[in-house]
């Protein structure tokens, strides 16, 4: 069978990462998914060449709409983060009856719902399994590993690089814009570091993930949103000292009156597990009714452990057409028969 053709639009951190990942497990991946997948063409403006392997298999063009108008393409993987115009190409590609993989939690967490309408109307797959929390298979786990359960909260540290810059001020006492630079340097910090940094990227997140724990409609202007901008490095060693560490947390907790969501600092005592996630990693726990508590751990960000999301997110498009194309469940954040009463 020949492979099925990707389009990926972007060649940045994440970009770059997922051209290396198909292209050094390319036989792994393949048996996995059923069949070959190849990214037959490319849309960048500026790219660095000498980090990506197997480039010279891509067509190149700076102009995303020809890629997601090719006809010869399946699968259209979006990395160019943003509201505009990724909003604009991911809506072209399902009316050109492409599936959508997608890292970019901005756009799901602000445009979903318009997004998985269209994605319906099209039959076609939308998944975006890359946007919260990098590596870990957070929305994979709470969909598929906990479906037997009624979730009762949901709480993590969901962004690496304010995670990475509260470790460093703790351990080295460094400054937290010296911090924020390596972070950017390193490719984990957003477009605007801001997103990082006022909590805007863990809301994004924490509004998704409700939204698959809870089946409720993507709201994120119901999310308290705090960033990190106001802690200072004596406030750590202060927090410290009193047996605390400070992280920065995204909570989703069923009440009786509905679904809180927010996203603010918080003061957790060092013994727990969760006090020790430092640097990029990410950890987020889930309570189910009949699980009980269970936690995700992994790298939050960075090229290759957000590719592994965006690839498993491809296998799963492709194994799902390959075996039944009929009858494959699209990966979208909420089905109307999973929609629940619940409100915010
Ligand atoms: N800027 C994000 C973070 C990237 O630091 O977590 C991964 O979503």
């Amino acid at each position: 069978m020949e492979p099925v053709k990707v389009g990926l639009l972007g060649l940045g951190t994440v970009g770059g990462g997922t051209v290396n990942v198909l292209t050094r497990n390319a036989a792994e991946i393949a048996r996995r998914a059923g069949r070959g997948i190849r990214i037959t063409h490319a849309a960048a403006r500026e790219f660095n060449a000498e980090s990506i392997n197997g480039l010279d298999q891509i067509e190149i063009t700076d102009d995303a709409f020809q890629v997601v108008n090719n006809p010869e393409i399946e699968i259209v993987i979006e990395l160019i983060g943003g509201y505009s115009p990724a909003l604009e190409l991911v809506l072209k590609a399902i009316e050109n009856g492409k599936h959508v993989v997608t890292a970019n939690k901005a756009l799901i967490a602000m445009h979903g719902n318009e997004i998985f309408a269209a994605a319906q109307a099209n039959g076609v797959t939308v998944a975006f399994e890359a946007g919260v929390a990098g590596g870990i298979p957070i929305i994979k786990a709470i969909r598929e590993g906990l479906a037997a359960n009624q979730i009762e909260w949901v709480a993590g540290i969901i962004n690496g690089t304010g995670n990475f810059i509260l470790s460093e001020m703790r351990d080295k006492g460094r400054d937290f814009d010296d911090v924020l630079a390596e972070a950017q340097a390193l490719g984990y910090a957003e477009a605007d570091p801001t997103f990082d940094v006022e909590g805007i990227d863990a809301a994004h997140k924490l509004t998704i993930l409700s939204s698959i724990a809870f089946g409720i409609p993507l709201q994120f202007d119901k999310t308290y949103t705090e960033g990190i901008t106001r802690i200072e490095r004596q406030d750590v060693v202060f927090a410290e000292e009193l047996g605390y560490r400070i992280k920065h947390l995204g909570i989703a907790h069923k009440t009786a009156k509905g679904i809180e969501m927010r996203v603010h600092p918080t003061l957790i005592p060092e013994r727990r597990l969760i006090a020790n996630v430092d640097g990029v990693m990410n950890a987020v726990l889930v309570k189910g009714d009949a699980v009980g508590p269970t936690l995700y751990y992994g790298a939050g960000a960075g090229a290759e452990p957000t590719a592994s999301a965006v690839v498993a997110d491809v296998v799963d498009v492709v194994r799902a057409l390959t075996t039944d194309p009929e009858n494959r469940v699209p990966h979208l954040a909420f089905q109307p028969n999973e929609l629940s009463d619940l409100q915010i």
